[in-house]
C-alpha cells in the first residue's frame, strides 16, 4: 500500500527566489546557513532523489540489517526472510520510537523497546501486549512500519528514494555508471566487500563537503603537508596527489560533470599505464613492507598486478547528493543539521571467491586498509577544517555571495561532449556550477513523496 502524505508541508518552492540564491557564477550565502532551506532539502532532496543507503555485502544474509539514514530519517536496512531487501523507517507505528537501536544484526522480528509492539522484518505489526485493551483492528495495513517505496540496488550499492515519480535508479544514475564499472571491474569478480568505517564529523553544512568533492583547485594548498608526508622518504617525488603541485590543468587529468547533480574526476591518465604502476605512487605505510617483498617473493612478476589492487585508484566518483568512490573507499556524506555533517570513509577489501588471486587475498586486503592511513586519514581531516572554516566565514551576514566561477567565460576552456557530459581542466569549477543548478532544479519542485506499507 502506497500511502501519499496527507499532513501540512511547506512549499520548498515558495520559500525563495531561487533564481537569485543561485546564479550562473556565484550562490548566495543562505544555502549553506539557513534551517529553512536545510529543511526544505530533507524533502526535495534526501528524499525525492536516489539516496545511497549501504552496500548489500554488509546485509550479506537474510535477516541481516544494519541503520543508516535516509537524510533526517532513521531506516533499517535489511534483508528479509526471503532475501528482499527492504528500507524500514526505524519508527514505531504506536508512539514514533525507534524500534532498533543497534548498528548492526541478525533479526526477523523487532520488538519496540517502549511498550512492547512486535513486527516482522517484512514491516508486518505481528503482535500488541494486550490487545484486549484496543477497540481497533490490529490487521489495518496502517498499523505496519513505514518503508521507503523503492529501494534498489546498482552492482551492490543500495539506493533509495521515497519518490514514486522518481526514474530508474539506472536512469537517474546515467553516465556515471561507466566510472562505477571501470572502479569495480579492476577487483576480482567485479566486486568488493564493505569493510569497517572511519566516522568523521564537520560543524558545516553538506553541500561543502559534496562541493569539495570534485574540486582540483585546493589540493596542493591544503593537502600540503600529507603530499610532504608521503614524499619525504620517497626515492621519487612522485607520491599521493603529487600530480597536482607545478600546473595542474596542463596534467591529462580532468573534471567532468555525468548529469543528475553527477560528477567525476579522473585522475588515472596521470599513472603510468603498466603493472604496478598505481602502488609505485601509493605513499609508505611504515612497518607493512615484510608483505610487499613476501607477495614479490611468492608472485614473481605477477605480484605487480597484485599490489596494484592493494592501492587506491585515482579518481573521485561523486553520486549526488551523498555517494563517493575514491581511491579504494565509499565515502557517505550524512547531513545532521544545517551546519552539521557526518562523513563517513568506509574501507573495501577483495573478495577472492574462486581463489584466483592464489591465497593472496589477506595480504591484499591487509595492505589495502594500510591506505586509509593516505587521504582518509590525513587528508580528510584538512578538508573538513576547511569547511567548519567556510561555515564560520559565512557568519558574516552582509558578505552575501559565494563564487565557483573558475573556468567560466574562457572560450575552449570547458567542452561538452554529443551525450551532454561536460569535461574541462582538473582546478576547474564547472562541475560545482552545473550540479548546483540541478540543486535548485530540485528546490523549485513540488515533488510527491510516499511510503509504503505491507498488505
Ligand atoms: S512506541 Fe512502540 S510500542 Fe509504544
Ligand atoms: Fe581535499
Amino acid at each position: 500500500m502506497l500511502d501519499k502524505l496527507s499532513g501540512p508541508r511547506i512549499e520548498s518552492a515558495d520559500l525563495y527566489d531561487w533564481d537569485e540564491l543561485v546564479q550562473e557564477d556565484r550562490v548566495h550565502r543562505l544555502i549553506y546557513t539557513d534551517p529553512a532551506i536545510f529543511q526544505a532539502e530533507m524533502t526535495n532532496i534526501f528524499g525525492a532523489v536516489w539516496v545511497y543507503l549501504g552496500h548489500e555485502s554488509q546485509i550479506p544474509k537474510n535477516d541481516d540489517y544494519i541503520t543508516v539514514r535516509l537524510g533526517l530519517r532513521p531506516i533499517i536496512l535489511l534483508r528479509d526472510g526471503n532475501g528482499k531487501i527492504r528500507a524500514l523507517f526505524n519508527r514505531c507505528t504506536h508512539r514514533g520510537t525507534t524500534l532498533c537501536r543497534k548498528e548492526k544484526g541478525n533479526a526477523r522480528i523487532f520488538t519496540c523497546p517502549y511498550h512492547g509492539w512486535s513486527y516482522l522484518n517484512t514491516g508486518k505489526l505481528r503482535a500488541v501486549p494486550w490487545p484486549d485493551g484496543y477497540a481497533c483492528d490490529f490487521k489495518d495495513a496502517k498499523f505496519n512500519v513505514a518503508q521507503v517505496p523503492r529501494v534498489d540496488s546498482y552492482r551492490g550499492f543500495i539506493f533509495a528514494t521515497l519518490n514514486p515519480d522518481a526514474p530508474s535508479l539506472l536512469d537517474y544514475l546515467g553516465a556515471i555508471t561507466k566510472p562505477i564499472d571501470e572502479w569495480l571491474d579492476r577487483q576480482p569478480n567485479g566486486k568488493v566487500a564493505v569493510c569497517e568505517a572511519n566516522r568523521l564529523k564537520f560543524k558545516g553544512n553538506w553541500k561543502l563537503a559534496y562541493d569539495n568533492s570534485g574540486d582540483g583547485y585546493h589540493v596542493v594548498f591544503s593537502h600540503r603537508s600529507l603530499l610532504e608526508m608521503e614524499n619525504r622518504q620517497a626515492d621519487v617525488a612522485n607520491k599521493g596527489m603529487s600530480y597536482y603541485r607545478g600546473s595542474p590543468d596542463t596534467k591529462p587529468m580532468y573534471m567532468a560533470y555525468m548529469g543528475n547533480g553527477h560528477h567525476f574526476k579522473d585522475k588515472r591518465p596521470n599513472i603510468q599505464k603498466r603493472a604496478g604502476g598505481l602502488w609505485a605512487v601509493e605513499g609508505p605505510a611504515p612497518g607493512s613492507e615484510h608483505y610487499q617483498e613476501e607477495l614479490r617473493r611468492r608472485f614473481g612478476a605477477r605480484a605487480e598486478d597484485i599490489l596494484d589492487l592493494a592501492s587506491s585508484e585515482p579518481v573521485n566518483i561523486n553520486v549526488f547528493p551523498n555517494f563517493s568512490l575514491l581511491g579504494n573507499h565509499i565515502q557517505v556524506f550524512e547531513p545532521v543539521s544545517v551546519d552539521e555533517t557526518n562523513v563517513t570513509w568506509y574501507g573495501t577489501a577483495v573478495v577472492d571467491d574462486d581463489g584466483a588471486l592464489g591465497g593472496a587475498v589477506d595480504e591484499i586486503n591487509a595492505l589495502r586498509m594500510r591506505t586509509q592511513e593516505q587521504f582518509p586519514n590525513f587528508g580528510e581531516v584538512d578538508d573538513l577544517a576547511n569547511f567548519e572554516e567556510i561555515q564560520r566565514g559565512l557568519a558574516c551576514l552582509e558578505d552575501e555571495w559565494i563564487y565557483m566561477h573558475r573556468g567560466l567565460g574562457i572560450p575552449g576552456r570547458v567542452k561538452i561532449d554529443e551525450h551532454g557530459i561536460i569535461t574541462a581542466p582538473a582546478t576547474d569549477e564547472a562541475f560545482m556550477r552545473e550540479y548546483i543548478k540541478e540543486w535548485k532544479r530540485l528546490m523549485k519542485a513540488s515533488p510527491n513523496l510516499a511510503v509504503q506499507r505491507e498488505v
